[in-house]
């Protein structure tokens, strides 16, 4: 069996991160030199923090809350831990199934398999929604049973869920698809070298790390020269009146289904407030170009760097590595 989660190496430890037991090695940022995220307020503490807090404290937001940089990882850890069993049912009720129809068109831009097999990374891959669509739409269309794709994500609970998932499919047990536990902003260069993947895909799970820069950095690391990094996130919606309504339906119908579908509103607050915070399409398509990407032209649509899905409630961003 190619690498399965089974095979997967156990964690390094490191208070007080929970321990997952299908884990590979996940390093911190905050093991590394002070980040360069463009997220993060690099002086001083906020206004928001404790007293107590450090001077010269590197801050970021969670959600809506300002939190020192080096918390963020593991808040963010605790809300997909506790959303994991549910993400799923939820991802479809929040959504009323329109992530469905997000996702088929993201894979579908990309035309896995056209041109040959190809090696996929699918980071920030939670429960494997984008790595299903890859591997279906390379064998549906392309007759393609090599092109392969490793899921990475940092929450080995969500990675348990795709693995479970992927065993009622025929891609299980076949070195087609793979489970790595890591840290989209430092992915271990031994697991992962530099120039090894076609294609690198990202899908709603760019906001959710500290340091977007440092994502894309990896991001560029990973993929071959003429690789494809592709990016499925929330974004901002250009209509102001669309944008009302949108922003009333998600700040109240979101966290309430929250509440009566998983017990948890606090983790569907946060996905909510995430969003918001979450760089409009033209400044992370300028982040994109600063990692070193060859982009369309800074605008929308055809011959641009992003795509607005259902007036930039969502967005595709791509950038070719040369
Ligand atoms: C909203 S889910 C998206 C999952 C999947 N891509 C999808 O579209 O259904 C976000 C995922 O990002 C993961 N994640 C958050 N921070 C991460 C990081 N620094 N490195 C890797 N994965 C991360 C979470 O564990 C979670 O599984």
């Amino acid at each position: 069996m190619h690498r399965s989660l089974r095979q997967l190496r156990p964690l390094v430890p490191k208070a007080p991160v929970r321990l997952s037991p299908f884990s590979s090695v996940v390093r911190h940022n905050h093991q590394h030199a002070p980040s360069t995220s463009a997220s993060s307020s690099a002086t001083g503490p906020s206004p928001n923090l404790s007293s107590g807090e450090p001077q010269g404290t590197r801050t970021t937001h969670f959600g809506f809350k300002t939190v020192p940089e080096e918390q963020k990882e593991d808040l963010v850890r605790n809300v997909f831990e506790s959303v994991a069993s549910s993400y799923d049912v939820m991802n479809d009720a929040m959504s009323l199934g329109v992530h469905r129809l997000w996702k088929d068109e993201f894979v579908a831009r990309l035309h896995p398999g056209a041109r040959g097999a190809k090696r996929c990374i699918d980071v920030a891959g939670g429960t494997g929604d984008i790595a299903l669509r890859i591997l279906d739409y390379a064998r549906e269309k392309h007759a393609d049973r090599e092109t392969s794709v490793d899921v990475v994500d940092i929450n080995g609970e969500m990675l348990k869920e795709g693995f479970k998932r992927f065993k009622k499919t025929m891609y299980h047990n076949t070195p087609q698809i793979a489970f790595k536990q890591a840290n989209a902003q430092a992915m271990p260069e031994e697991e992962f070298p530099s120039n090894t993947y076609d294609l690198y895909t990202i899908a709603f799970g760019i906001r959710n790390c500290t340091s977007v820069p440092d994502v894309l950095k990896e991001a560029y690391r990973v993929l071959k020269p003429g690789g494809t990094f592709a990016c499925l996130e929330f974004s901002r919606v250009n209509n102001p009146l669309f944008g009302t309504l949108y922003d009333q339906y998600s700040f109240s119908v979101i966290p309430l289904l929250g509440t009566i579908l998983a017990g948890d509103r606090e983790s569907y607050q946060y996905l909510v407030e995430s969003i918001r915070k979450f760089p409009p399409q033209p400044e992370f398509a300028k982040m994109i170009v600063d990692a070193g990407f060859t982009t369309g032209g800074m605008h929308e649509g055809k011959g641009g760097t992003w795509t607005d899905l259902w007036g930039g409630i969502a967005s595709i961003h791509t950038g070719v590595k040369l």
